[in-house]
């Protein structure tokens, strides 16, 4: 028996309900944590957060009806909690895809979701609602730097008062997918690794008032939770090891290209989004193929993402971007699920580090199982 395997994993609460595992679902847009993987996860006793960018898309089109985005996450977290009304279900939000942002904040609260994780950007503002209730709040950071500008905003902008409460830090390293919270050029450099950035981070939750911290970005196994709750984590967020379920949504050539992807250069860090964050992708990915040879004809009909300009201004972003430095995020990810309108469009993929790692499609409930040690 290995050492560390005698150490009892923590409690996690999250907005005051208790996860019977210590595991949080990472969220994974555009539309592959959904109802479906969200419950399933939240059923074996982890949380599940669903993913609400472009949902007005999807259900626009399972319902052959335009709906709003609000209606759409509602929509969304109502079917999440009929597949498993009593487990933890938070929803996520992207500051980079501003377009969803607010709308999603007010279903969330409207639907008494269990809690609302912010990533990629650091939050900026929380709308004003009328909050019957205090929504519990998780915000992804990537260095004791941004944790420390979250505590301050929290504070400045009295959003306690407005009815938020700072639920968690989620700490996000170098290995995660999606959009990433460094540049490119800090991604390997030991002092950015989750290891170092998690303890450095946990200091300053428990310097105020022992918020709880929870690792995420390239957790593997049972070895890597302890390792990560010996290092300070109260719990772990992971996202990849779920992507090639029979729960998640992706679609079967998406799963296929994971499969596929069997070394760590298949999965590659690219500077293409258009908000200026790095963006890991499966270097297989059709939409990045034809990136490299700057064979789409330049086209935004989703406008989700900001794009950050020249001056490192934000707007949307827009019609004419060059096809050299970008790849359409909004129209991959979305085609990546079977939900693009346009079926023209090439699917994107994006992975973690060690999505290289998985091997099959399994389930939700063999996963858990093996990560609860069983
Ligand atoms: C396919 C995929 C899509 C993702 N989409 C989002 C997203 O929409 N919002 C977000 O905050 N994080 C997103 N992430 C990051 C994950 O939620 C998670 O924190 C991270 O990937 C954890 O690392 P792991 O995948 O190695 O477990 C995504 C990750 C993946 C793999």
């Amino acid at each position: 028996m290995k050492t560390h395997e005698k150490i009892t994993l923590p409690q996690l609460s999250i907005g005051g309900k208790k996860l019977l595992f210590p595991l949080l679902l990472g969220p994974m847009g555009v539309g592959v944590s959904l109802a479906k993987l969200v419950s399933a996860v939240a059923r074996e006793g982890g949380g599940g957060i669903l993913s609400v960018v472009a949902l007005k898309e999807i259900w626009s089109q399972k319902l052959s009806y335009r709906v709003t985005t609000y209606e759409a996450v509602c929509f969304e977290i109502a079917s999440a909690r009929a597949l498993c009304p009593k487990g933890v279900i938070g929803l996520n939000v992207m500051v980079a895809v501003q377009k969803d942002y607010e709308d999603s904040i007010r279903a969330g609260v409207d639907m008494k979701i269990d809690f609302i994780s912010i990533g990629a950007g650091l939050i900026g503002n929380l709308p004003i609602i009328d909050h019957p209730h205090k929504t519990a709040i998780a915000v992804i950071v990537s260095s004791a730097k941004a944790a420390n500008i979250v505590l301050y905003r929290f504070e400045k902008n009295k959003w306690r008062d407005l009815g938020y409460d700072l639920a968690a830090l989620i700490v996000e390293g170098p290995k995660a997918g999606g959009h990433l919270g460094f540049s490119i050029d800090q991604l390997d450099k030991p002092e950015f690794q989750l290891e170092i950035i998690l303890p450095e981070i946990k200091k300053i939750a428990l310097d105020n008032g022992n918020i709880p911290v929870i690792a995420a970005g390239g957790i593997y196994t049972r070895d890597d939770i302890i390792k990560m709750i010996s290092l300070g984590a109260d719990g772990v967020q992971m996202a990849t090891r779920f992507l090639v379920t029979e729960e998640s949504d992706a679609n079967s050539a998406y799963k296929l290209a994971i499969i596929n992807a069997t070394k760590p250069e298949d999965i590659i860090v690219s500077s293409g989004s258009p908000c200026g964050l790095p963006f890991r992708v499966v270097i297989s990915s059709p939409m990045y193929q034809t990136h490299l040879r700057a064979g789409r004809v330049p086209r935004c009909d989703k406008g989700y993402l900001l794009r950050k300009d020249a001056d490192g201004n934000f707007t949307i972003c827009g019609a004419k971007h060059d096809n050299e430095k970008f790849f359409c995020i909004c129209n991959g990810l979305l085609s990546s699920v079977g939900y693009n309108s346009n079926p023209q469009e090439e699917d994107l993929y994006t992975a973690g580090a060690n999505a290289y790692r998985i091997t099959e499609i399994t389930t939700v409930k063999k996963i858990m199982d093996e990560l609860k040690g069983k």
